[in-house]
């Protein structure tokens, strides 16, 4: 598949490389240009390419960009063809976003999302930490295979981004429509905690929604507690066992 990737961060990293060598022709972007992106991240066969060039002829496009960025690049993706599979990976933090009065009033965060981007979006990979995705990544049919909600309208584009998220080495697990997302939110008991397929089903239906927002900043503000710097990554061993504690 051709697949187009806008971030090289924390989580779109991993997708570059873990997509590249499934044998996906990616091509990936990031907000400062195709000469600042680590050759290392091209080993996979991967090209460096403008946000537009990354996007353009793509069958599957993942933006995984800061929630307040996505205005940014939304004429971009308001311009792709309709059956362009767009794939979001984005959570709302106020601390790094700012507040967005919709979500706070309680509008699904991807519902948000496909209204600023003025179209449907699959909701993929919001709910792993970065360290987990690096390193956890294991072959379809392994013992304790971590699973990954995958949530959209589409049904095509739903089966598109579970067999993706398969290729980067965790189970797809059908999270439905993007109405019902706000169960894998931040906050939520499926939101990082690195459940199998078997324990994340019953785990999206525990999820109450009043509880996210709290929940979500309590986690943020221990993070930050024993960080320091809100812009690192805590190692998946801390960031499960926090978010096991306080989202389950
Ligand atoms: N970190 C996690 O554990 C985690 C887990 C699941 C989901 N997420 C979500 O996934 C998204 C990405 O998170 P992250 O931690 O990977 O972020 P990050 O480490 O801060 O990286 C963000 C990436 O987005 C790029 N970017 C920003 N604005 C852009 C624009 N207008 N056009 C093109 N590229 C742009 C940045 O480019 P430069 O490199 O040029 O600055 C950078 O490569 C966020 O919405 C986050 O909430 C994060």
């Amino acid at each position: 598949m051709k697949i187009g990737i806008i971030g090289t961060g924390h989580i779109g990293k991993t997708l570059v490389r873990t997509l590249s060598a499934a044998g996906h022709e990616v091509r990936v972007a990031n907000s400062r240009g195709p000469d600042t992106i680590d050759a290392e991240l091209l080993a996979n066969g991967a090209q460096a390419a403008t946000t537009a060039a990354a996007m353009q002829q793509a069958d599957v496009v993942i933006l995984s960009i800061p929630l307040l960025r996505l205005r940014d690049i939304a004429p971009l993706v308001q311009a792709l063809p309709p059956d362009t599979v767009v794939i979001d990976t984005s959570n709302y933090y106020p601390v790094r976003d700012g507040t967005i009065d919709g979500i706070e009033a309680g509008q699904v965060e991807s519902l948000w999302v496909a209204d600023v981007l003025g179209r449907p979006v699959v909701k993929a990979w919001n709910a792993i930490g970065s360290d987990s995705f690096a390193r956890k990544g294991q072959a379809a049919g392994s013992p304790g295979r971590i699973a990954i909600p995958v949530a959209a309208d589409d049904a095509r584009a739903r089966a598109i981004g579970i067999g993706l998220v398969n290729d980067t080495g965790f189970d797809g697990f059908d999270a439905g429509g993007l109405a019902d997302s706000w169960r894998q939110q931040p906050g939520a008991p499926g939101y990082c905690t690195d459940l199998t397929s078997g324990d994340l089903g019953p785990a999206l239906a525990a999820a109450q929604r009043e509880r996210l927002a709290k929940r979500r900043d309590l986690a943020v503000a221990v993070m930050q507690e024993r960080l320091g710097d809100p812009t690192t990554n805590p190692d998946a061993d801390f960031g499960v066992r926090l978010t096991r504690a306080i989202n389950m």
